[in-house]
Order: C-alpha cells, then sequence, then structure tokens
C-alpha cells in the first residue's frame, strides 16, 4: 500500500515519488482529521512524529496560522529532505520515536500518523510522546483498522489468499497490526496514556486503474519478495479481478479503507 520495507526506510527520490503519489491518494484525507481530534489550535506547540513528508505538520500549521510552534520528527533523512524543501519555516529533526530530543512537556499536542505500526518499540514511542507533550496534553495517533474490516484491501488480500494460502495477509506486513481496538488501547495504558477519544472512519484510497492498485500492493509490500514471476503475474490479475466493484469513472480505483482515531492525555 505504502512503501517498500516494513520500517519505511526510503531515498530521496523515492521520498519524493512518496509525497506526489501517496500523500495526495492517501494520506492527505486524513491529516485534517487527525489535526481536528488533537484540538491543535493557533499559539500552541504541535509536533508531528514519524512525519514523513509533513502532511501533519504542514495541515497543523496551516490551522494555526502561523501562530505557535510546529516540530516534525522521523527516522528517514529522505521524508525530512522533501518535508524541509515543502515547509523551510517549520522545524525538521531527524529522531527515532521513541528517542525524541525535545525536552518533558514541550508540546501541546504530539500527533502520530499511519505510523505507529512500524515502531519496534510502540509502547516505548507512546510513553516518548507522552513525556514530551504537557501535563494533560494530547498525544493523537492514527492507525489503519484490521485487515478483516477493510472492504477494499480485504477483498485484494482475499484474491491473493485463494493463490498463496492464508498467510498472505501477513505478507502484506505491518499496515493492519494495529487495528484491533483492543490491543491499541493496551498500548496507550502501558505508555501511562489515557484515552480520551476513539474515532473509526473510512476514507479512501484513490488509484489511476485496477491494475496500479494491486500492483503498487504487491510491490509495496513484503509479498513482492516472497513469490516468483508467474505466480506474481496470477495474483496480479486476481487482485485486478477483485477490484472490478471499485472501479469508478475513467477506469479509475476508489478503495475504501478504514483507520482509527485515537485521542489521548498526558499524566498531568
Ligand atoms: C507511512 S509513513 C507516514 C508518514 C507521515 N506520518 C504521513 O502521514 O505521510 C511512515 C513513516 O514512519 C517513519 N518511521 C518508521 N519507523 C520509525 C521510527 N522508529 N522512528 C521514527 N520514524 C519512523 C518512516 O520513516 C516514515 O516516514
Amino acid at each position: 500500500m505504502t512503501g517498500p520495507t516494513q520500517t519505511f526506510q526510503l531515498s530521496v527520490d523515492a521520498a519524493e515519488a512518496y509525497e506526489a503519489r501517496f500523500v495526495p491518494a492517501i494520506f492527505a484525507e486524513w491529516a485534517p482529521h487527525l489535526v481536528e481530534a488533537a484540538g491543535v489550535a493557533p499559539g500552541q506547540a504541535v509536533l508531528d512524529v514519524a512525519c514523513g513528508t509533513g502532511v501533519v505538520a504542514r495541515t497543523a500549521a496551516d490551522r494555526m496560522g502561523g501562530r505557535g510552534r510546529v516540530a516534525g520528527a522521523d527516522l528517514n533523512e529522505g521524508m525530512l529532505a522533501v518535508a524541509r524543501r515543502l515547509r523551510p519555516e517549520l522545524e525538521w529533526h531527524r529522531a527515532e520515536a521513541s528517542d525524541l530530543p525535545f525536552g518533558d512537556g514541550a508540546f501541546d499536542a504530539v500527533l502520530c500518523q499511519s505510523a505507529l505500526m512500524f515502531f519496534p518499540d510502540r509502547v516505548g514511542a507512546l510513553r516518548e510522546m507522552a513525556r514530551v507533550a504537557t501535563g494533560g496534553g494530547t498525544v493523537a495517533v492514527q492507525v489503519w483498522d484490521r485487515l478483516e474490516a477493510q472492504e477494499g484491501y480485504g477483498a485484494m488480500y482475499g484474491a491473493f489468499a485463494r493463490h498463496l494460502g492464508p498467510e498472505a495477509a501477513g505478507l502484506g506486513g505491518a499496515y493492519w497490526a494495529l487495528g484491533d481496538l483492543e490491543l491499541l488501547g493496551s498500548l496507550f495504558e502501558a505508555a501511562g496514556l489515557t484515552v480520551t477519544g476513539v474515532r473509526t472512519r473510512v476514507g479512501t484510497v484513490r488509484f489511476g486503474s485496477a491494475t496500479e492498485a494491486v500492483a503498487t500492493e504487491i510491490e509495496a509490500t513484503p509479498l513482492a519478495a516472497s513469490i516468483d514471476p508467474a505466480t506474481h503475474r496470477r495474483i496480479l490479475d486476481a487482485g485486478v479481478e477483485a477490484m472490478a466493484r471499485f472501479v469508478v469513472a475513467g477506469g479509475r480505483v476508489e478503495l475504501p479503507i478504514g483507520g482509527h482515531l485515537v485521542t489521548a492525555a498526558a499524566p498531568g
């Protein structure tokens, strides 16, 4: 769905492609919902953890109308280079999510979109987000729902599974790993955060064609490396067939995608 590796490490070229292709297709739609859920307001200090090319930080900055502090932090220099090119006036930091280079209580709101599932130490990262938030400040996290709850990607993986067996879903990678709300809530709790709100919504992922939708999914996940060329062809065809009901005008594809927006209060 969104990138070549499980931890999402990309070159600058790949990060530019991510910004040009995936941000408008998937992530831009979710950023205003996350910023809204976090209650971001002018004059605040806001941090975007695992900011990628910075769509959440940019959305927060626009909502704050230039009043306040907006910082983004990400492990990947390529992503940060694109973020800096787009919005040089914001702060961009290279950092591991579980070791943020900020003092205690530095931010009113700490946001994290489509990334917690990639972190090797998810509780450690949430604890770190709580640490850099002000007492009672907000930590707001977006993750994708479970694969079984995904009408569009569920249909695609169902088609893959008919050729590859049920383990195909596992090969889809970490994307769907935090869709279980009980599991997600337990991570927040373990990090000392009090969940104050959970919202599940369905967005739309847009591709130019069914082939593009399915090829992107195969090539952007560990699936591609695990299959031979003939199998690749077979699951591509099966996936394209499963996309028929999501095809709209001009052969474009609109895939529903469910995700959770969780807000929590940092310890006071
Ligand atoms: C799918 S992208 C999401 C980027 C951005 N939040 C957005 O909405 O477009 C996942 C991001 O997580 C970052 N990432 C993965 N593991 C990380 C870690 N342990 N610490 C910090 N960033 C990490 C990757 O570099 C990548 O930019």
